[in-house]
């Protein structure tokens, strides 16, 4: 029993101390998950021995109380949080308890919404007028920052005078910063050398809550979501359907992925939908949640004292996980990069086991400080590779010392540079067997020379042997060669060689990807090889200036290029490729476009209504306008639909010309 309480209270004590982190400091020092298991792990052990449970246990409340320097306001109906659900039998409990509670063994119909990750706020409208905007502070008593929110521009400042409602209503939303804008604003604080945001949501309450000196910028960042009306709901409202379509009707934006769940069966349907298309989402969710439809039901269930009965969230795997670095290591890379890495002990996040990070170059780490032995946030979204987020200071070990590159390559030994004014450091040798490796596996991957059978192994083989010393020599192995390697039998070796002449019959655009000339990917590998339609030799002679005047082709890229066909050793191996048989086959070069739009750039940021973007794409491409995607000098003109990215900031920022769907559509109609 001792232990239990020990237990419980430091539970109760960590607990409160990570809720002050991430309520009122808005620098929480561990993930969600992490958080959620030790919320659970003290409510299980209270609900089992409830005599322990301390009278103001964090499981009785929402939150931190409010910071001090807001106004305090004091609300009529407390702001309530989610219970959650981490996986498919916590859901059917919820729907069993719902159902036992209500006393019908029948189905009951949920709607389900999307878990928005922002900073919850309740707006109060008095007669139609907003006159108070608060954030959740412990549910009870909210922070006044009514000010800040109306600079929030999807918030309403009065609602319709017909159809709206009087008196006094309060909506409850979320405030989010879409991740776009999230990505802009750390880009920015970092390279002002201040600390970046662990996620939208802190970044989110971070620009809620600022008090002096406000930053309009973040604050007009910021996009609102309403999801319920605690106060002042029409009486004829029967469902939560039916409540937000109303909010809609009020002219408060609104997640357009809620759904109507007849049953548990139709929940568990929507979660794995919306779980599936949640890395296109423009803003970051955590989840789902399940309301009871009927609010005669919603009444009948009740609530408890920090959650309702008739509402759950279920948490989709996290995203973030914290973990420690074992060690950092210098890794070389195909242009001889010297990229430090750093091998984490494995953990889970969003659903597959981590076990490295890139840390960039040496001015990421100098500005996350990360140090062997540290504990850190990594962040794993989509196929992004995974990052590490920010260091957790407070777990530093005594000792732990600043990380810096070697001087020298750690494979063969040169002597490290780093140019004035460039990130990375390489290795200047071109013979370094990392380099070639990694051109070799580069030149043989799917989108270049897409060589079957020649894989990571097979490549170190070839290298550490001697059988290829440059890139070229791959061409010229024979099957008896190969068949002569360790662990290669006479068919893996014919296969091979079949491949190899396969991947001889090539494009010119694949052999451009294939040399692993700098800044040149499939894109711009497509763009210059059009223009020259195959003519190599024209392409060796061009000069910054001609390549410049190509469509997507930028001052870094044309530099690149001179840079490598001014190389006597490049041209050498271009010369060798084509005498041991690769070839492509020399193409018309690409047609001047007719139509209306000719000549025209356009580039599309958003999702427009009428069509999907390879409809847009079509259309223009129809119509004689091209297609590219980032907005430059160049962009006639930028196409903004819902929920636009940064390419709309960049257009502003050139003053390109914007166009609306309504406005492309009249353009593509002429
Ligand atoms: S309903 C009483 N609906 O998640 C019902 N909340 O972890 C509570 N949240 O406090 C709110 N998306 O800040 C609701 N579609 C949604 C939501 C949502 C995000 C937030 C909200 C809440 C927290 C609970």
């Amino acid at each position: 029993m001792a232990s239990l309480k020990r237990r419980i209270d430091s539970l109760v004590e960590q607990i409160n101390r990570h809720n002050l982190l991430y309520y009122v400091l808005d620098e929480p020092e561990i993930s969600d998950a992490e958080y959620d298991r030790l919320f659970r792990e003290l409510r299980e052990l209270e609900a089992a021995h409830p005599e322990l449970a301390p009278a103001d246990s964090p499981t009785r409340r929402v939150g931190a109380p409010p910071a001090e320097g807001f106004a305090k306001v004091r609300r009529r109906i407390p702001m309530l949080s989610l219970d959650n659900a981490m996986e498919e039998a916590e859901l059917r409990a919820f729907d069993e308890r719902v159902r036992r509670l209500l006393g019908r063994p029948e189905p009951v119909a949920y709607v389900g919404e999307l878990k928005l990750d922002g900073a919850g706020v309740d707006l109060i409208y008095q007669d139609g007028e907003l006159q108070v905007g608060a954030t959740r502070g412990d549910g009870h008593l909210g922070e006044d920052v009514t000010a800040n929110l109306k600079q929030i521009y999807t918030i309403p400042i009065a609602l319709p005078t017909r159809g709206g409602p009087p008196g006094r209503v309060s909506v409850r939303g979320e405030v989010v910063l879409p991740l776009a804008a999230f990505q802009r604003l750390n880009e920015r604080r970092e390279k002002q050398g201040e600390e970046p945001f662990a996620n939208p949501r802190n970044a989110a309450a971070g620009a809620l809550r600022q008090l002096h000196d406000i930053d309009l910028a973040r604050l007009h960042a910021l996009q609102f979501r309403a999801y319920a009306i605690a106060e002042g709901r029409p009486a004829r409202l029967r469902t939560q359907m039916q409540v937000l379509e109303t909010l809609e009707g009020w002219g408060f934006p609104v997640t357009p992925e809620y759904e109507r769940c007849e049953d548990v069966e139709a929940a568990l349907d929507y979660h794995a939908r919306m779980l599936t298309r949640r890395d296109k989402l423009p803003i970051e969710v955590d989840g789902t949640v399940f309301k009871l439809d009927r609010l005669d039901f919603q009444e009948e269930v009740g609530n408890l004292p920090r959650s309702p009965r008739w509402a759950i969230a279920y948490k989709f795997p996290a995203q973030q996980a914290t973990t420690v670095v074992e060690s950092i290591f210098a890794s070389v890379g195909r242009t001889g990069a010297l990229t430090p890495v750093a091998k984490l002990r494995p953990v889970r996040v969003g659903g597959v086991t981590v076990s490295s990070a890139s840390l960039h170059n040496q001015d990421e780490i100098d500005r996350k400080d990360v140090r062997v032995g540290d504990t850190v946030v990594i962040q794993r979204a989509g196929d992004v590779i995974p990052q590490i987020v920010s260091v957790v200071q407070a777990k530093r070990r005594a000792g732990a010392r600043r990380w810096r590159l070697p001087k020298r390559c750690p494979v063969c030994r040169a002597d490290a540079v780093r140019l004035e004014g460039e990130a990375v450091t390489r290795c200047p040798n071109l013979d370094c067997p990392a380099q070639l490796k990694n051109n070799l596996r580069h030149l043989a991957s799917r989108g270049a020379l897409d060589v079957d059978g020649l894989g990571e192994k097979l490549v170190d083989q070839l290298v550490e042997c001697g059988l290829v010393k440059r890139v070229s020599d791959v061409f010229a192995l024979d099957a008896e060669t190969l068949a002569g390697l360790e662990r290669m039998a006479e068919k893996s070796a014919g296969n091979l060689v079949r491949a190899l002449e396969r991947a001889r019959e090539t494009s010119f655009a694949r052999l451009l990807i294939a040399l692993g000339i700098r800044h040149v990917g499939a894109g711009v590998a497509d763009v210059v090889a059009g223009h020259f339609g195959g003519d190599l030799e024209a392409l060796t002679k061009a000069t910054q200036e001609d390549l410049e005047a190509i469509e997507g082709v930028g001052p870094t890229i044309a530099e690149s290029l001179v840079r490598f066909f001014a190389d006597k050793r490049n041209r050498a191996e271009i010369r060798r490729l084509s005498e041991l048989g690769v070839r492509w086959p020399k193409e018309r070069r690409s047609a001047r476009p007719r139509g209306p739009l000719a000549g025209k750039t356009f580039v599309l940021t958003g999702g427009l209504e009428s069509m999907t973007r390879d409809e847009a794409r079509e259309r223009i491409e129809a119509a004689g306008g091209r297609i590219t995607g980032s907005v430059s000098k160049k962009t006639d003109f930028v196409v903004a639909g819902a929920e636009p990215g940064s390419k709309l900031r960049r257009a502003e920022e050139l003053e390109i010309p914007i166009l609306d769907e309504k406005a492309l559509l009249r353009l593509l109609e002429k």
